[in-house]
């Protein structure tokens, strides 16, 4: 068998083109135009080419996006100063600050200073409480893309056995939170591996859905696979200069029912939902 890919650029843009026409009627109704205001502090190259690609897409998407860029020696009081300002400003409605932070800076501290109603990220305890009680106000982008392909990739969530390797706070851990929900797009077990896991592939073996998080070029082999299950790849790797993910794509698609690619697989559904959470944000701050 040979999977089927799931194009997480089509369906990203078929997401994109239907919230252009949202934020084009949200516009139109209150003058508001939704904001996304991000922080990027240092040099990171990755970082920079992520932050662009976020500013272009809510341009093509009729958000206005702002870059506010800090040198790397940077303060932590500094950059505070300045997440206080944009949780003040009126007119900004998202706040993203690009990971990874220097090291004088404690990134933690950071992210719990983003006021919850901007946290467009999700990060904030309080927006990642919510998500656990399963009444979210914003979905981390990541793990909701991927919870977006699944389901545009019409895989049967619910009663799935869902295993998710990484248990970062960013992918696996929202990720796994999301999935165990009761109603759409969830209802499955879920189990999470990481990296004190015992016989992880006699885990993986037993997965509906494998969803790898890992940051491990080409960790998930054909051999981890059960035949017919749906493979997610979030990873994103730089290997010999080009992108590779977390599974071995070519082996591993000969196995799946259907697997995502990287790249085009879930890395265009975080800015798609970045750009969603930007309009839930204006949303959540425009009295009508
Ligand atoms: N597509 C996107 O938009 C997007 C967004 C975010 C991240 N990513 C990519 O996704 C990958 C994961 O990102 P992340 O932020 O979640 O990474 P992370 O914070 O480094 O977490 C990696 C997770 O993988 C686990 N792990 C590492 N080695 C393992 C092993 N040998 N066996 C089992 N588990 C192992 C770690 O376990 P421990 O907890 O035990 O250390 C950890 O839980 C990276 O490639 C990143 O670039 C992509």
């Amino acid at each position: 068998m040979t999977a089927k890919i799931i194009d997480g650029a089509a369906i990203s843009q078929q997401i994109r083109d239907k919230l252009a026409s949202e934020v084009a009627a949200f516009r139109a109704q209150t003058g508001v135009i939704p904001h996304l205001a991000a922080v990027l502090v240092g040099e990171n190259p990755a970082s920079a080419v992520y932050v662009r690609s976020k500013q272009k897409a809510c341009e093509t998407t009729g958000l206005k996006s702002t870059l506010h860029k800090l040198p790397a020696d940077t303060t932590q009081q500094q950059l505070l100063d300045l997440i206080t300002q944009l949780n003040q400003a009126p007119d900004v409605h998202g706040i993203l600050v690009q990971l990874p932070l220097p090291k004088q800076i404690d990134q933690q501290v950071v992210l719990d200073a983003v006021t919850p109603l901007k946290d467009v990220d999700a990060f904030h305890p309080e927006n990642v409480g919510l998500i656990a009680q399963g009444r979210p106000r914003f979905l981390p982008c990541t793990p909701h893309g991927v919870q977006q392909l699944l389901m545009a990739s019409a895989t049967q969530i619910a009663g799935a056995h869902a295993v998710i390797i990484g248990r970062s706070e960013i992918v696996g851990k929202p990720l796994a939170m999301m999935l165990v929900q009761k109603g759409t797009g969830a209802d499955a077990t879920v189990t999470v591996c990481h990296s004190r896991t015992r016989n992880l592939a006699e885990i993986t073996l037993q997965a509906d859905i494998l969803i790898a998080a890992i940051g491990v070029p080409r960790f998930v082999t054909a051999n981890m696979v059960r035949p017919g299950a749906v493979v997610i790849d979030v990873g994103i790797n730089r290997v010999d200069d080009k992108l590779v993910g977390d599974v071995d794509f070519d082996a591993v698609k000969e196995i799946a029912s259907a697997i995502t690619p990287v790249p085009k697989g879930v890395g265009p559904m975080t800015i798609a939902m970045l750009l969603k959470n930007t309009l839930t944000a204006a949303r959540l701050q425009t009295k009508s």
